[in-house]
């Protein structure tokens, strides 16, 4: 009923004046819930989900922390589990940006999720959210940004915990979820689409790889060639961002022309104490 609507804003508001409280640098409100620095704009929608979603087994979902492949990653699990559907003339990507096709939250039981080393995660975050800030917000330094990267705070961090989290449960429930490295990726995409395929139940007969069809996959959803796609450089993601901006240079290593030699350090040592001593391998 209205009134139940009502009582339950009202609990919730409540309950997150209880929560600490910080800002990104990108200028959102953050609330500190369950472990995670969640932007205030979702949280109320992250609760409802976390009490009201029921999964099928047959539901996938993709889980990445922001800005480590989750479009590539979109494209490649709707390619691979829709394949015998598409067809060369007719490919939804064609006519839909990745995160149009799986949408947020998409719904299900296996996992898979998308790790990219942190510093090139965090200059790829640097960027998308320099563009995403209000003018009329106080610019923010890289430094700046760096440290509260470097402290947990920004949307959905500490991306450590995410990792870990993740990386620990793959560990747990091979079958369940699979753990994903964007650079993996980049460097071997045929086996990797290949163990994506099997994971999702769906895997390569001889004769899709002997007709190439693993490759093709690999192709349409290749950063070229969605950046090229007419939807992406024109169409808005759900929450009214540019399609584009998803696409920026899609580089391993791109850090090095931003990160200064004491930051590299700083964020080494970081993944020694979360990630090194956790037996964190990947
Ligand atoms: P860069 O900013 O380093 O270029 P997300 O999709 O999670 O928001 O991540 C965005 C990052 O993935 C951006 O990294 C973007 O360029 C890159 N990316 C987008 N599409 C890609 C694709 N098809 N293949 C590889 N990288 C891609």
């Amino acid at each position: 009923s209205h009134d139940a609507e009502v009582s339950w804003g009202d609990e919730l508001q409540q309950l997150v004046q209880t929560f600490p409280k910080d800002k990104s640098w990108a200028g959102n409100n953050l609330y500190f819930y369950q472990g995670f620095w969640c932007p205030s704009l979702v949280l109320k929608s992250f609760i409802s989900f976390q009490n009201h979603f029921q999964a099928f087994d047959s539901d996938v979902i993709v889980a990445t922390f922001p800005k480590s492949g989750t479009t590539w990653l979109k494209a490649l699990t709707f390619s691979t589990l829709y394949r015998n559907k598409i067809t060369k003339d007719d490919n939804p990507l064609f006519s839909f940006g990745p995160h149009e096709l799986v949408r947020i939250p998409t719904v299900s039981l296996s996992a898979y999720v998308g790790f990219r080393n942190p510093m090139d995660m965090f200059i790829s975050l640097w960027h998308f959210t320099d563009k995403l800030r209000e003018e009329k917000l106080d610019s923010v330094s890289l430094d700046q940004a760096f440290d509260k990267f470097c402290n947990g705070v920004c949307e959905f961090g500490p991306f450590f915990d995410h990792v870990l989290g993740y990386w620990k449960a793959s560990q747990e429930n091979p079958n369940k979820i699979l753990f994903l490295k964007y650079e993996a990726l980049k460097e071997d995409m045929n086996s990797h689409l290949k163990k994506l395929a099997m994971f999702l139940g769906v895997p390569f007969t001889e004769e899709e790889e002997k007709e190439g069809v693993v490759e093709e996959i690999a192709k349409v959803c290749s950063f070229k060639s969605l950046k090229e796609l007419e939807v992406n450089k024109k169409g808005l993601h759900i929450s009214g961002i540019p399609h584009t901006d998803f696409f920026r240079k899609a580089k391993v290593g791109d850090w090095s022309n931003y990160l200064t030699p004491a930051m590299v350090e700083r964020m080494e040592k970081l993944v020694q104490e979360r990630l090194d001593i956790s037996g964190f391998t990947f």
